[in-house]
């Protein structure tokens, strides 16, 4: 008998076959646009899951996006449908391969300022007919009518901007199975109900069972309304979006979808970026047990914040600056870090009463605290290789990608023990957890910190147990993987009626 090299080309050829068609729906991708971590993970997760399955993206055509310089052709069209325009779609294939699908109408995306709003921070008046256009074309190509030739098997939506993409399959009918994942409750997409006309929806389907919520329409209610399956970022979050204290109003409606099993925790991962030794942000790479480019990031940081430069710890906030993150909490506890010798470092933006009060904060203690109102990669990465420790007190946290990256460049998290913060730090060992939103709560484990700032070997230790903590992708591609196949095998429950 000749052994001949077939068994494995079969192999190949079966696994190529398992492979499924999958459509992400998102309104940030962080390697053209991002306004927090939903952005990095839209970039991630479909690459993390690319060797199981046929992974593709679709994101609105911003300005940002059309001007990256990448290649885009025309491929396809969606109609429009009531008051939303009909829309072109463009195909970007990506240098590593990942094909991106480009939703493009000058009118609803090529605009300056955010995904959400202008650059004064108000949300753009017609966000509901940018974003239904989002859903309404994710539904055309799972329906084969925006003429790509592609046909995803599975699509998965992300937050209230394509959570109309489940509702619109529905309403048409469709068996192609859903999946929505919720980043952030919080955001829920509420536009007023006599909007219902003019995004196309069914009159039936603004009633409290489906997306009428409180009297006007909500996007994310009509996407757990009728997704096959939810999941969100953590399980702690998983399970505190069941209880009134953080599911928004919508508890009652996510009770039910656990007891029909279609609410589910995966957690975030980081990805193959977040490497000290490697990362060409840095301005010197670094390894555990050798901390000379944490020193040299250091003296970057504090000589681009303008701190003095001293033997003391340094804290870090990389944050979007929003009562989400407890940025008020941090206020409090400044000055107490500052008395016991510790310089804090702050990059974010976000609501301008918290940027001002972050400004001023800095303005009082110049030398101890810098301030930079705005966001930068390079310097966000910087302060995270430079820092001792980085702040997150969060009244809720969906899951969290700052402590990962913190703690993946040896910055030890000091963070609330709520949602995804609660699920990825050991609470003296890779970094600092507390329970109350409270100034005593949090202060308490500041100290804690400080106490292990004075004992470098401690320090040293939970550094390294830090750096090398199991935060990456590969831990969430299984279970991706399985309710994609679930769910594309037929095991869902469609809850809520097609109209
Ligand atoms: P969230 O998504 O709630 O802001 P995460 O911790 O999940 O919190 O993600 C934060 C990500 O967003 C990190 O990559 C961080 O560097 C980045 N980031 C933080 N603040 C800003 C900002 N103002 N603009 C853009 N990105 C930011
Ligand atoms: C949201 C959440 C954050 C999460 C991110 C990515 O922005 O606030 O906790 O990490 O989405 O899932």
């Amino acid at each position: 008998m000749v052994n001949t090299p077939v068994q494995p080309q079969l192999h190949v050829e079966s696994l190529r076959e398992q492979k499924k068609r999958i459509l992400f729906v998102s309104s940030e991708f962080a390697d053209l646009i991002k306004v927090g971590g939903l952005g990095d993970v839209s970039a991630a997760l479909p690459r993390a899951m690319a060797s199981r399955h046929d992974m593709r993206l679709l994101i609105p055509g911003y300005r940002q996006v059309l001007e990256s310089g990448q290649q885009i052709r025309i491929v396809g069209e969606v109609p429009g449908l009531a008051a939303l325009p009909p829309c072109k779609i463009g195909r970007m294939d990506l240098p590593d391969g990942l094909i991106v699908y480009v939703l493009i109408n000058p009118d609803l995306f090529e605009r300056d300022g955010t995904p959400y709003g202008d650059s004064q921070g108000r949300d753009w008046p017609d966000n509901h007919i940018r974003f239904a256009s989002l859903g309404l074309a994710a539904a055309e190509i799972a329906s084969g009518t925006a003429c790509i030739r592609w046909c995803p098997e599975l699509v998965h939506a992300n937050d209230w901007p394509a959570a109309m993409a489940p509702a619109y399959m529905a309403w048409r009918k469709m068996s192609t199975p859903t999946v929505l994942t919720i980043h952030n409750l919080a955001y829920q997409g509420l536009c007023d109900v006599q909007s219902c006309a003019e995004l196309g929806i069914p009159p039936q389907a603004c009633s409290s069972e489906a997306m009428e919520f409180y009297g006007k329409l909500s996007f994310l209610k009509a996407g757990i309304a009728y997704a096959s399956h939810i999941t969100t970022v953590s399980h702690t979050y998983a399970q505190e979006i069941t209880t009134p204290d953080f599911g928004c109003g919508l508890d009652g409606m996510l009770r039910t979808k656990v007891a029909t099993g279609q609410l589910s925790g995966i957690i975030n991962g980081i990805d193959e970026s977040w490497e000290p030794r490697s990362d060409p942000h840095l301005v010197e790479g670094f390894c555990a047990h050798e901390w000379h480019g944490k020193q040299v990031n250091r003296e970057y940081v504090e000589q681009t914040f303008g701190l003095e430069a001293d033997d003391g710890p340094l804290f870090g906030v990389v944050s979007r600056l929003v009562q989400q993150k407890g940025i008020d909490l941090t206020l409090c506890v400044a000055e107490e870090i500052v008395a016991q010798g510790g310089r804090l470092v702050v990059i974010g933006r976000g609501e301008p009463d918290l940027e001002a009060a972050m400004a001023e904060l800095g303005k009082k203690h110049p030398g101890r605290i810098g301030v930079h109102v705005g966001f930068n990669e390079t310097d966000a990465r910087r302060i995270f290789a430079g820092s001792d420790f980085l702040l997150m007190p969060s009244r809720f946290e969906p899951c969290g990608l700052s402590q990962m990256y913190a703690q993946r460049f040896g910055s030890l998290p000091i963070a609330r023990r709520t949602g995804g913060l609660a699920d990825t730090i050991e609470d003296g060992v890779t970094g600092f957890l507390f329970q109350e939103p409270t100034k005593e709560s949090y202060q308490e484990a500041v100290q804690r910190a400080f106490s292990v700032f004075h004992r470098p070997e401690l320090l040293s230790a939970m550094r390294c147990k830090a750096m090398n903590a199991p935060l990456c992708w590969q831990e969430s591609v299984a279970p991706y993987d399985e309710l994609y196949q679930q769910l594309i095998g037929g095991e869902h429950v469609i809850t809520a009626e097609p109209l």
